[in-house]
């Protein structure tokens, strides 16, 4: 049962659901077929609902079972970052490989490999006659590309769904390695563009240069203006509406065992921004934080090539937390960029898109859905599960506690060290397997 698994895994996996290039929207269609034929093979109901811009489809599935006492909707997502070997893969991405106990490929922990493991142990309480919940599934293809269409696709077809107890989100991972976790909490988004322009065309450096004021000059000045000199914002009134720490949140920190050593081991730097184990993980969960990713429209390449750019933009993002409200974040961020332009005093002109907004969500942990698990983690892996929130955003969750008025918590099954969206992204053959298990737990239960 268990090979059988990996080799559903291995199917998944192949389909290269890639949705931030349309190039890949028929293999897309595939990994959707995958999860529809799982879904209806264990004697489930499907919609599949297309996206309203013509991207990745929406997957509704629903199990029903006699006598059945409460509803428990899973969430998912099916389609995955970029991958090649060239990237500095060890193994072909898209072609998963068992190595030490682990599975490598593109999708493996995110969010493939806790799709799959939630359908097996579906797919063995049916064949033994022991699923006691009803179930209810959605499964995206558009959550690494900011969850496009999700509202309106979910809003629209809500009724094939029905009323809901509770909601799973499987979609993140353990703190460290060794200790399986319960998450309660993630960081919404802001996303902008930057854009200084100037001439028409990019021009010679060393003909034209001296004759203008530079896009990209201007830009980097800028952005140094919205940093303070430890790379935090400098926007005034950023932090004014973070939530104050509550003495139970300082209570769940002070439970937390975390080895900063090993932390700054695992992603490869000299040092933290604290080496004090609460603030560094209230600066990760939640404080917000402000990052550059990157530029468009520059200079890249190898050597040197003598040119200013005719315009330059900056891709940046704002991790947000409770209270902050996107929007308001947002138009703060705008205001302010545009405020500091001002004072350059450039004929260059300046555009701020704003990309992407999504929300933070906070749980609470004393409903049935953290109980049940908990209980079910003890038995599975013979030790208490942390309670932890994370820094990576999932914008969807509080929209869908609203829809389905029901409370939602996240359980993670892979480990943190696993390298979603990075090379050699991976899961343990361990954690797949005990997170069916997990599975089986919750949905064998009566109420
Ligand atoms: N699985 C992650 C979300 C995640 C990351 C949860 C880290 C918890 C910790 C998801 O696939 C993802 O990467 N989401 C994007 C969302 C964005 C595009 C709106 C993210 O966090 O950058
Ligand atoms: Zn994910």
């Amino acid at each position: 049962m268990d090979a059988q698994l990996i080799e559903s895994l291995r199917e998944f996996v192949s389909y290269k659901s890639i949705s931030s290039d349309s190039f890949y929207k028929e293999e897309s269609g595939k990994a959707l077929m995958f999860l529809k034929n799982f879904i209806e093979s264990l004697g489930g109901e499907t919609l599949v609902v297309p996206h309203p811009n013509s991207r990745n489809s929406l997957l509704m599935g629903k199990i029903d079972v006699e006598g059945a006492q409460r509803t428990l909707l899973i969430y998912g997502h099916y389609d995955v970052q970029p991958a090649n070997l060239e990237d500095g893969w060890d193994t072909e991405p898209f072609d998963l490989t068992e190595k030490d106990g682990y599975l490598y490929g593109r999708g493996a922990t995110d969010d493939k490999g806790p799709i799959t493991a939630t359908l097996h142990a579906v797919k063995e309480l049916v064949e033994s006659g022991k699923l006691k919940t009803n179930l209810r599934f959605i499964y995206e293809g558009e959550e690494e590309s900011g969850s496009t269409g999700f509202e309106e696709m979910v809003q629209a077809n809500k009724s094939f769904l029905g009323s809901v107890d509770g909601i799973v989100i499987m979609d993140n991972y353990w703190l460290t390695d060794s200790q399986p976790c319960l998450t309660y909490g993630v960081r919404g988004l802001v996303a902008l563009g930057i854009t200084v322009s100037g001439p028409k065309q990019d021009l010679h450096s060393g003909i034209h240069g001296g004759a203008v004021r530079e896009p990209l000059t201007d830009l980097i000045e800028l952005l140094s203006q919205l940093f303070d000199q430890e790379g935090r914002c400098a926007i005034e009134g950023f932090y004014d509406t973070v939530a104050p720490l509550s003495n139970l949140e300082q209570e769940q920190l002070e439970k937390i065992q975390y080895d900063l050593d090993s932390y700054a081991k695992q992603i490869g730097v000299k040092s933290l921004s604290t080496s004090d184990k609460i603030e560094l993980l209230k600066r990760r969960w939640r404080e917000p934080t402000f990052s550059i990713h990157g530029f468009d429209h520059v200079y890249f390449g190898k050597g040197t090539k003598t040119v200013i750019p005719a315009k330059a933009e900056a891709k940046v993002s704002m991790r947000i937390v409770p209270d902050q409200k996107p929007e308001e974040i947002a138009e703060l961020a705008v205001k302010a960029i545009k405020q500091r332009f001002e004072t350059l005093n450039s004929s260059n002109e300046l555009d701020v898109v704003v990309y992407a907004t999504g929300d933070w969500w906070l749980g609470d942990t004393s409903n049935f859905l953290f109980t049940e698990a908990h209980e079910a983690i003890k038995t599975v892996w013979g030790m208490e599960p942390v309670y932890t929130r994370e820094g990576g955003s999932i914008p969807i969750i509080k929209f869908m506690e609203d829809v389905f008025n029901a409370p939602a918590m996240m359980l993670p099954i892979g480990q943190s060290s696993d390298s979603a969206h990075s090379q050699n992204e991976r899961i343990r053959i361990e954690n797949l397997l005990k997170g069916k298990e997990v599975m089986k737990h919750l949905f064998s239960r009566q109420q």
